[in-house]
């Protein structure tokens, strides 16, 4: 893959040049929905034809500006199948620097409100991407490591092998709070871990891999449809419209329309365009039960601790104790805690035990039943199964 960077004129072209390669986009009519299509041509013009506050989510793979230094062969001369396309050629710098400071305020203003945005990149371009994203008040939430599976190895071993890549996860700007991020749910199917900021999934191969007639890659670098669904699941709910602006062989709209999101793509490749649509109209969606998020505790009816004294399951002068017996507060009449001369909430009174900001009462603390301890959420979920369902 890549290694310094060269600036010679031989590999570098001009934005003006590459706009020469790009395609001419469709008509899109005033009232378009936008949804479930592929717009042809440059996304920074493309996107100026969205409609302000209009999608929910944005996957972005743009260009790397790789810098490349000629051909690279393997120990055995054979040539390695790196990004040397038109595409992710860049004059200089400050070129890339325009191009994505000119399509990051695009995408700022057609996101909605509460919308993220997730940028893949590698060393090569993710702390310029980030630095600008910064600098246009973008809110960065999390940096997601995408480990790879089986790296491609360092052929001149000169350096480490690059084995990951960046996934910026931003929210448009500080004031947005709101944002979609499905927290229970990832933790329920994580073995009820909360989900690290480190993803090892495998490169884009075998059956998936787009191929053309003669078995050579579609495209350069298709991204697996795994990591596009973690990051879909993760950010996004059932009938959002996720805008993806350098669509590629369109993994982000497969993935969408199998998880039963609407896409928006933009690529100004036609070759790519059209690989992309036919993968999209091969995939079915699963249906609605198989998405339904399972319900997870903060869209669960509230229960105050004081309902599970009224219902009995725990008696005023009852002891909770935390899982490892090292604290023991009193349970009050009214669904408080005391410890010595403190009294409060179970979250409160959990928290101060611990020395910590805050604490969720409910799985802090137990109560010992025949010998073993159970946990007081235990009694929680036994009082919501009694309450009406919507
Ligand atoms: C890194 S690839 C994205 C690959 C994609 N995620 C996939 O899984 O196939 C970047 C894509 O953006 C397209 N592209 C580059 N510059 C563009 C521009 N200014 N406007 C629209 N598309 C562009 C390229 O043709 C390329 O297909």
């Amino acid at each position: 893959m890549a290694s310094s960077r060269s600036n010679t004129a031989a590999r570098a072209v001009t934005s003006s040049a590459r706009r020469m390669t790009r395609v001419s986009s469709p008509v899109v009519q005033p009232g378009d929905t936008y949804r479930d299509r592929i717009l042809r041509g440059d996304c920074v013009e493309q996107l100026k034809s969205l409609p302000t506050a209009s999608v929910d989510l944005v996957f972005a793979d743009p260009p790397y500006n790789l810098q490349l230094e000629g051909a690279l062969n393997r120990p055995d001369q054979s040539l390695v199948d790196a990004v040397d396309d038109d595409w992710d050629k860049f004059s200089s710098f400050a070129d890339y620097d325009a191009f994505t400071k000119a399509w990051l305020t695009e995408v700022q203003r057609v996101m909605k409100p509460n919308a993220t945005l997730w940028v893949i990149g590698s060393y090569h371009n993710i702390f310029r991407v980030g630095a600008i994203m910064q600098d246009l008040g973008f809110w960065i939430l999390n940096d997601v490591i995408w480990r790879k599976a089986n790296p491609m190895p360092n052929f001149r071993g000169r350096r480490f092998t690059n084995a990951h890549e960046t996934m910026i996860w931003a929210s448009r700007n500080a004031a947005s709070k709101s944002y979609t991020f499905h927290y229970d749910a990832l933790k329920a199917a994580n073995e009820d871990t909360q989900v690290r900021s480190d993803w090892y999934l495998p490169l884009c191969t075998g059956g998936e891999r787009l191929k053309d007639s003669k078995g050579s890659k579609v495209h350069p670098t298709q991204k697996p449809e795994q990591l596009l669904a973690r990051v879909i699941l993760s950010s996004s709910n059932p009938g959002d419209v996720i805008l993806d602006p350098f669509f590629g062989t369109g993994t982000t709209g497969a993935t969408a329309k199998r998880l039963g999101r609407h896409f928006i793509g933009i690529e100004r490749d036609d070759s790519y365009a059209k690989a992309a649509e036919a993968r999209i109209a091969k995939v079915t969606p699963l249906d609605d039960h198989a998405l339904a998020l399972a319900p997870t505790k903060r869209s669960e009816p509230r229960v105050p601790f004081s309902s599970v004294i009224e219902a009995g399951h725990i008696k005023p002068g009852d002891h909770l104790v935390d899982s490892q017996k090292r604290y023991r507060a009193l349970v009050k009449a009214d669904g408080s805690l005391t410890i010595g001369p403190v009294s409060g909430s179970i979250h409160k009174i959990g928290a101060l035990v611990q020395g910590l900001p805050a604490c969720n009462g409910w799985s802090f603390w137990h109560i010992e039943r025949s010998g073993a301890l159970q946990s007081i959420d235990h009694f929680r979920t036994e009082i919501r199964k009694t309450l009406p369902q919507d």
